[in-house]
């Protein structure tokens, strides 16, 4: 397959992406208090193997050899993510400054290696002591995020403009206080809903602090999103996909462009919001980008015996799957790219994570290809550049994930990296896969160097 480049833009930002417990470790070091997620893999059985992020890629220590890794991807763009426990280790209070020093010297490696960095402030890591508050149910906790994002806003937004305040709020709330197989761990409705106010609340007020810090921020949220299908054409099915794009998308679209939050969704869980005057206002605060996070689609039938949103997942027979079981369908990137631009009104869309798991092969010389993840990689920058050549004003395209890495409640099984790590010696080997995107970004910038 060859891709048509030609409508990505002179400027696009190639990048891959990571985020801070999956791959820094030393979660005891410098000052760092523990967050939910160092709770929670450290409770007996919930997370696949009893691994955790202690160690993970030891990236804390060896961030240079990164970046370097990064210079040979050729990748222009980093997206990272700031521990909220190393920063601000109580969750409110005094920041830390060998935390902020981390950071700091991340970001100054980044530019010196011409890599633009595009920083998350908050990708699930809790501090545990907020937790032990209440966590996202409480109002309070939105209120400390933003002074936490202004803190590090100030400290590192003299150097970043691309800020992102949440990573995938739908994980914390539904995975985390419904479904409970990420941290927290709750199954409680009323505590998932609220949560998911008060992450979009404080998705609004850390957008104005931001602002406020650093003026020449470029402000956008993440949301994972998924293209929905009725398993059936019967009307329970049909109002069963209806009911999960309202629970995936447009519960986290709907509120941050002042439309509020969806009235069919309100009544299927049937939970009071605690909503506050000034709120929606500040939910909606006008935003720059919109990021994309776009694994798989879903097939969804009416299941009445299942917890709101009443809905089971299906298997389309036949559809080809990665090795997390997620269906793969390229055209799902492109149709959600031309929703948000059609619908939404976006202005500008990131990619901000797309990716796959397969389990890796080493070949006995130590290399390793991944014709299927090169494969997922390359349909899918297919679908991003069809989504362009139609319209969407797409800015960049960031690949899950630079590096092998804690796949959450998965644990180190499940491998996502273009770079291959291996964890007993934390060598890192870039893949076949790693090798087809160099090329891509090449190919890129020679076309773009013949049109100038
Ligand atoms: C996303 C997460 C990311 C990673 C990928 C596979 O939901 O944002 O941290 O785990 O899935």
């Amino acid at each position: 397959m060859t891709i048509d480049l030609a409508a990505l833009p002179h400027d696009f930002l190639w990048g891959t992406a990571t985020s801070a417990y999956q791959i820094e470790g030393a979660v005891a070091e410098d000052g760092r208090a523990p967050s939910i997620w160092d709770t929670f893999s450290h409770t007996p059985g919930r997370i696949a193997g009893d691994d955790h992020g202690d160690t993970a890629c030891d990236h804390y220590h060896r961030w240079r050899e990164d970046i370097a890794l990064m210079r040979r991807l050729g990748t222009n763009a980093y997206r990272l993510s700031v521990a909220w426990p190393r920063v601000v280790p109580g969750g409110d209070g005094p920041a830390n400054p060998k935390g902020l020093a981390f950071y700091d010297a991340l970001i100054d490696g980044l530019l010196e290696a011409g890599i633009t960095p595009s920083v998350t402030l908050y990708h699930w890591d809790l501090p545990q002591a907020l937790q032990d508050r209440g966590g996202w149910p409480e109002r309070e906790t939105a209120e400390h995020f933003a002074a936490y994002a202004e803190v590090v806003a100030r400290r590192l937004g003299d150097r970043v403009t691309h800020w992102t305040t949440l990573n995938e709020p739908l994980c914390s709330a539904w995975i985390g206080h419904l479904e409970g197989t990420m941290a927290p761990g709750w199954t409680d409705l009323t505590a998932a809903v609220r949560a998911s106010y008060h992450l979009l609340l404080g998705h609004g007020l850390a957008t104005q602090a931001i602002r406020a810090a650093a003026p020449h921020a470029q402000v956008g949220i993440v949301n994972n999103l998924s293209t929905i299908h009725p398993a059936t054409d019967t009307p329970e099915d049909r109002a069963a996909a209806h009911r999960m794009d309202g629970h995936t998308n447009r519960w986290w679209l709907d509120p941050v462009h002042g439309r509020g939050f969806p009235t069919d969704m309100r009544e299927v869980y049937g939970v009071e919001l605690p909503e506050r005057e000034g709120d929606s206002a500040a939910i909606s605060s006008p935003l720059d980008w919109l990021g994309l996070n776009y694994y798989f689609p879903q097939t969804i039938a009416s299941d009445p015996t299942a917890p709101a949103p009443h809905v089971r997942q299906v298997h389309r027979p036949g559809a080809p799957r990665t090795g997390m079981d997620w269906e793969v369908d390229a055209g799902g990137i492109e149709t959600l790219l031309l929703r948000l631009t059609e619908d939404y009104g976006a202005r500008r869309l990131y990619v901000t994570e797309n990716g796959s798991s397969y389990p890796d092969v080493i070949r006995p010389d130590g290399t390793i290809d991944d014709p299927e993840r090169r494969d997922y990689l390359e349909r899918h920058l297919a679908a991003c550049a069809s989504a362009a050549r139609k319209g969407a004003p797409l800015a960049g395209y960031f690949a899950w994930s630079l590096l092998d890495n804690f796949e959450w409640a998965y644990g180190y099984d499940k491998r996502f990296g273009l770079v291959h790590v291996d964890y007993r010696t934390q060598t890192r080997t870039i893949k076949g896969s790693g090798r087809y995107y160099a090329d891509v970004i090449r190919e890129h910038g020679g076309r773009v160097r013949r049109a100038a």
